[in-house]
């Protein structure tokens, strides 16, 4: 229990010690901290004379939250410490002070803890518990959001990998009961760990969080009343309970006795977030339990960012109202080793830096954005509150000189123990986490060419005939078909396969690496099954597991490198990555991250206390090769270079001449999702959505969030496997708002047409959604924002069995 005022640091340190030595119990040699504890006390009992008696106790009021019976505006921002190395927590904490925070919000992270099943670890960069204590330590409160489901871009949203082990997994649903019951036993372990600091237990933790995002997912009511349950029976038995979700879903579960929060991005407007929630909730404090700072980068994709002024004006429109807030993230920091997940439909994995355009950048320190947040902050804190100096950054960057690699070691040469396995399977089922794997089989010779088609690529793949490169499969693209040349004898085909982020949001979780079903072969009369392989397994982790034999000599196709660089002083540094291939690097053990040459990150961010004065060791796996082996560490980040594929784009353009529309009208000016019924169910794969002008009649462009089709039962179709098969403006090029953002079931995420150069009115877009299905309506979602451009007045839509002709 903490408060802002002139006895804050007396109050602290008794609270410190008392929680200090509750986790130390069992320590030799507490005795000195008991008698300072005495003197404190001995010190407090005259302060305590002329205060009030303080309670240590947080919860829910009308309209307000209460903090020992005070109203008390949540200012809070995210940190992850997984993602910032351990020397540098305290730092992060002060910069989120210094922002004017007085809160702390943390995800705790599942499988980071548990990376096999039943072994925890809670040590070293995964001590959760001295987080929260330096938290504390520092004079703020914590929001505690230990999942088990989190998102996070985080592989596989905090859910452990082995779960996958199980082949008919289910996962944040009550009806599998072994999901149930390892989430309880994770549950029991955190608050082992962390019910201690429980305010009500004179820690920090005002609250904390059930499940994410659960609106976003599904309505099992039972689901998330267990997930409370269990949250409370493990030890967080006082603490109030939050939930949070989006204004446009948080209707569709109710959870009694919790807190209900609203998440939404930079440039929000907030009286339109908060309108429903208020009308269902009269009496409810407003908290936005997510405020995006900026968004994360996917491979591929331009870079994100948010404007720093609609994001101040957001939160300025926030503080005004009183509006408690959590900023995500207030740093981002860096998503090391193969932490980083992915989002689907369509599958985008994330990128390694999590800078996030966040207020505090990779390496800790303070941008535009940071200040423009202080200087609101400071005009609304609590009374006696005053914002702490800017502590400075532990860490200078520095640059290193180009490092050159002579030592190399080709992964087909250094291949572990084979396994056996009649059937294809993903990597997991061979006790694999992360990491690379090799199916290998001879095939017959053969004189025509044949097709090789792989159900499915998850999620990058190189097809080798006896050593030679033949095709590359990238699931990003949906590609899973090479044609092999005729074989003039007996071949061995060697297919690799790199897993990349696990998909971190919506249905496409349960998301297993390697081939996941089974690869075939198909010649001009027969398919067949392709049977008995061997597999080579190349696993990674956050450290280096097997140094390979290396050579000093040139590398062929995938390969490890291996050298040294001796440095004088530490500090941050960016690795250049821009001439390699795609892969991962190990600093004196530690793996930094992935690279991968298209962009848009370009370096991995290197913190100075993993590099030593003297001599250091780097080694780079590339599974695709680099143009230059060397890599120069620079003093900033790259993280906004796209490199497209070779190549001119073809220009197309859909022919509707002959096709009627089943349904055209005219949206209303209204935000929110609006169903449009056709007049009969109809049956098609794909369907052609017009947009004929803007309801500004000066606009030229068209912009939507979400889209969804509706089957003849009422329910949503999946878009999981919907493919955009034409659209004749998207901006991919300045920012990531291309057509498959329209069924990525992110709201905050539009589909718009180019800002420059856009083609004129109609735009059209048309979507293969990879089968039939008998539509009864479609439902369009408006941008949710405070910008009104490209909000389509007229349209037209198109269903048909076949494909629209595109030229
Ligand atoms: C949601 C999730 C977060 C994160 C953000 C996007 O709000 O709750 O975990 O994934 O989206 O960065």
């Amino acid at each position: 229990m903490l408060i802002f005022g002139s006895n804050s640091t007396h109050i602290s340190l008794i609270n410190n010690i008392l929680v200090q030595n509750k986790t130390d119990s069992r320590m030799p040699g507490k005795k000195k901290d008991w008698f300072w504890l005495i003197l404190l006390l001995m010190l407090g009992q005259t302060q305590a004379q002329t205060h009030s008696v303080i309670k240590n106790d947080f919860k829910s009021g009308t309209n307000e939250f209460l903090l020992n019976e005070k109203p008390f505006v949540i200012r809070a921002g995210e940190l992850h410490y997984s993602r910032i190395p351990r020397p540098y927590w305290d730092h992060r904490i002060k910069m989120a002070k210094a922002m004017g925070m007085n809160t702390v919000c943390i995800y705790l992270f599942w499988n980071y803890h548990e990376q096999q099943e039943g072994v925890f670890d809670f040590s070293g960069q995964k001590d959760v518990a001295e987080f929260v204590r330096l938290i504390q330590a520092n004079g703020m409160y914590c929001i505690l959001r230990p999942g088990p489901y989190v998102c996070a871009e985080w592989d596989m949203g905090g859910l452990p990998w082995w779960l996958l082990k199980k082949t008919d997994l289910q996962v944040r649903r009550k009806s599998d009961a072994y999901f149930m019951e390892r989430v309880k036993i994770y549950m029991n372990e955190a608050a082992r760990q962390l019910k201690q600091f429980q305010i009500q237990n004179g820690g920090p933790i005002l609250m904390v969080q059930v499940e994410n995002e659960y609106g976003t997912w599904g309505n099992d009511q039972q689901y998330m009343e267990q997930m409370r349950d269990m949250i409370r029976n493990a030890g967080f038995d006082k603490s109030t309970l939050l939930r949070c979700d989006w204004s446009s879903n948080f209707h569709r579960y109710q959870l009694e006795g919790v807190v209900s929060t609203l998440n939404f991005g930079a440039g929000s407007n907030i009286d339109e977030q908060f309108k429903k929630f208020r009308i269902q909730n009269p009496t409810a404090p407003l908290m936005c339990g997510e405020y995006w700072t900026g968004w994360f980068d996917q491979w591929g994709r331009p870079h994100e960012t948010r404007d720093v002024n609609s994001f101040i004006g957001s939160l300025k429109d926030m503080m005004d109202r009183k509006i408690s807030f959590s900023l995500y993230m207030a740093h981002g920091g860096t998503s090391f080793g193969q932490w980083a997940g992915a989002n689907a439909p369509a599958y985008a994995p994330t990128t390694s830096s999590y800078d996030y355009n966040a207020p505090i950048d990779e390496a800790g320190n303070p941008t535009d954005k940071f200040f423009a947040i202080r200087k609101l902050l400071s005009n609304y804190l609590q009374e006696g509150e005053v914002l702490p100096a800017i502590p400075e950054n532990p860490e200078k960057t520095i640059q290193i000189p180009a490092i050159e690699f002579k030592q190399t070691a080709n992964v087909f040469n250094n291949l572990p123990k084979a396994k056996i396995s009649t059937e294809i399977q993903p990597m997991e089922m061979f006790d694999q986490a992360w990491g690379s794997i090799i199916y290998r089989r001879t095939l017959p010779a053969c004189s025509k060419k044949q097709t090789l088609i792989i159900h499915d690529v998850h999620d990058w793949a190189v097809i080798f005939i006896n050593g030679e490169v033949i095709g590359k499969l990238d699931r990003r693209k949906g590609e899973n078909t090479v044609e092999l040349p005729p074989l003039a004898a007996e071949s061995r085909l060697d297919i690799l396969v790199e897993g990349m982020g696990r998909v971190n949001y919506g249905e496409a979780i349960i998301d297993r690496k390697g081939i996941t079903k089974k690869v075939t072969l198909k010649s001009d009369d027969k398919e067949e099954v392709l049977r008995n392989w061997t597999i080579y397994n190349i696993p990674v982790n956050d450290t280096l597991l097997n140094q390979p034999k290396f050579k000093k000599q040139i590398a062929n196709g995938p390969a490890w490198y291996k050298s040294t660089f001796n440095l004088k002083e530490t500090g941050y540094t960016y690795l250049d990555m821009s001439s390699w291939g795609k892969g991962m690097v190990w600093v004196n053990g530690k793996n930094m991250g992935r690279f991968w040459k298209i962009g848009p990150t370009q370096t991995l961010c290197v913190p100075g206390c993993l590099l030593k004065k003297g001599k250091n060791e780097i080694i780079v796996l590339d599974l695709d090769g680099p143009q230059k082996t060397t890599i120069e560490g620079l003093n900033h980040p790259v993280l906004d270079k796209i490199v497209s594929d070779k190549g001119k784009k073809q220009q197309f353009t859909l022919n509707l001449n002959g096709i009627n529309a089943v349904k055209s009208g005219s949206l209303s000016d209204e935000r929110g999702w609006k169903t449009i019924q056709l007049d009969e169910v109809i049956s098609g794969r794909y369907f052609c959505f017009e947009a004929l002008n803007a309801q500004n009649p000066t606009d030229n462009s068209s912009s939507i969030a979400e889209f969804e089709i509706i089957d003849e039962n009422g329910n949503s179709v999946s878009s999981l496997n919907w493919k955009v098969v034409f659209v004749n403006s998207e901006e991919t090029e300045q920012s990531a708002n291309g057509a498959d953002k329209l069924f990525d079931l992110q709201e905050s995420i539009i589909w718009q047409t180019k800002i420059k150069d856009s083609v004129k009115h109609p735009h059209q877009l048309v979507i293969d959604m990879g089968k039939e299905i008998n539509v009864k309506a479609f439902r369009i979602l408006p941008r949710g924002d405070n910008s009104t451009k490209g909000m389509i007045k007229d349209y037209r839509f198109y269903l048909e069995k076949k494909a629209f002709k595109v030229q």
